[in-house]
């Protein structure tokens, strides 16, 4: 089959369209046929290695799997021992264990999930790993029905579907982004959009409930001055660029830590990957209360110009590969 790989960490120049074995799979594992792969930040870090913390799990000096990509739509292809909830010919999505920019992928049965039946398959394979971080968040952040919720990078992957599930829940959105995405970020519900390049976060002395930062480059005394004292603040990103060892995940580490001294308190997001929060996200996709927003879309032979885009750190919304059109 096709697929993207490298034998290295590095830069998206390192990036190829090779042959390579189809994978196989084991009891409780699925083999799906890729028709769409997302592309998000930890594929990035899967192709740098960096931080230098992920290479314990992905390999010392060489990634343990070359071909990249973790968020999946696609068709069923074959079914290992003991899986009961799929079979050959569904369509699902979720994240996979052997690369997503290939035509097939293996994936464990649990962290797939039934695909939404209004969504095409670039859309579907927007969800799994953005829109699961961001339920996630909005969870840990208690987001309530009337509160004022402050979305950092509300124009990205993460950002886009915080927005949408802030407003679900009956909370007031407030969107940080750049200028090109200050219509987007309204149109997705926020009361409010704070364009980053005239104005910061603090300059109209509003307090909110809780703030969601994905950007997770502003200091948390700033976030602390925009916070009410018994809000949430919950750190999704960190800067995926940032720092050699632990990059973004040293702040998201630290959070209990730091938590007690000072103004709210800091939940670290970590999203997990299980089917219950992908069928969650199926309700509402299905109801038409959260839409992925699908800012571009690469072939696979293009896959290292979807990495490029996304290195820059400006997404709208979210990038695809769409594997097979
Ligand atoms: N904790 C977890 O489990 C988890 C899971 C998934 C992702 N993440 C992390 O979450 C972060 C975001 O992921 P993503 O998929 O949303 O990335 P993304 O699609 O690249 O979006 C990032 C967004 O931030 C905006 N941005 C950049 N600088 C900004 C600033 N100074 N202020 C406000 N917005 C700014 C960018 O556009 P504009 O500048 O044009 O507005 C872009 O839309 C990454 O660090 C990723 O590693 C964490």
């Amino acid at each position: 089959m096709k697929a993207i790989a490298s034998d290295r960490y590095g830069s998206a120049e390192n990036l190829a369209l090779r042959d390579v074995d189809v994978p196989r799979i084991g009891a409780g594992e699925v083999l799906v046929e890729v028709h769409a792969a997302g592309v998000d930040p930890g594929v990035w870090i899967m192709m740098t290695g960096r931080p230098l913390a992920v290479r314990l799990a992905s390999g010392i000096r060489r990634p343990r799997n070359p071909v990249l990509g973790r968020a999946v739509a696609g068709v069923v292809s074959a079914v290992g021992d003991g899986v009961t909830r799929f079979r050959p010919g569904d369509e699902v999505y979720g994240t996979a264990e052997s690369g997503t920019f290939a035509q097939f992928t293996r994936a464990r049965e649990r962290r797939l999930a039934r695909m939404p039946a209004n969504l095409t398959f670039d859309q579907a394979a927007a969800v799994p790993i953005s829109a699961v971080t961001a339920l996630k968040a909005v969870k840990d952040a208690r987001v309530r029905a009337g509160q004022r919720v402050l979305v950092i990078g509300a124009g990205g992957g993460v950002g886009s579907y915080a927005v949408q599930l802030v407003k679900q829940r009956g909370a007031l959105p407030t969107g940080v982004c750049g200028p090109s995405k200050v219509s987007l970020v309204r149109s997705l519900g926020a009361v409010e959009v704070i364009d980053y390049s005239q104005r910061e976060i603090d300059s109209s002395g509003v307090h909110h409930h809780a703030i969601i930062d994905t950007a997770g480059n502003r200091p948390l005394s700033l976030l602390r001055r925009v916070i009410t004292p018994d809000g949430v603040i919950a750190l999704v990103g960190g800067g995926h660029a940032k720092g050699a060892v632990l990059g973004g995940f040293g702040r998201q580490m630290a959070a209990p830590l730091i938590s007690p001294f000072g103004r709210a308190r800091l939940a670290g997001v970590t999203a997990r990957e299980h089917h219950a929060d992908l069928d969650e996200l199926t309700r509402l996709l299905e109801a038409g209360e959260i839409t992925p927003v699908v800012g571009r879309t690469y072939e696979l032979a293009e896959a290292a110009d979807a990495m490029r885009y996304l290195e820059e750190g400006h997404a709208t919304g979210k990038i695809i590969v769409s594997v097979r059109r």
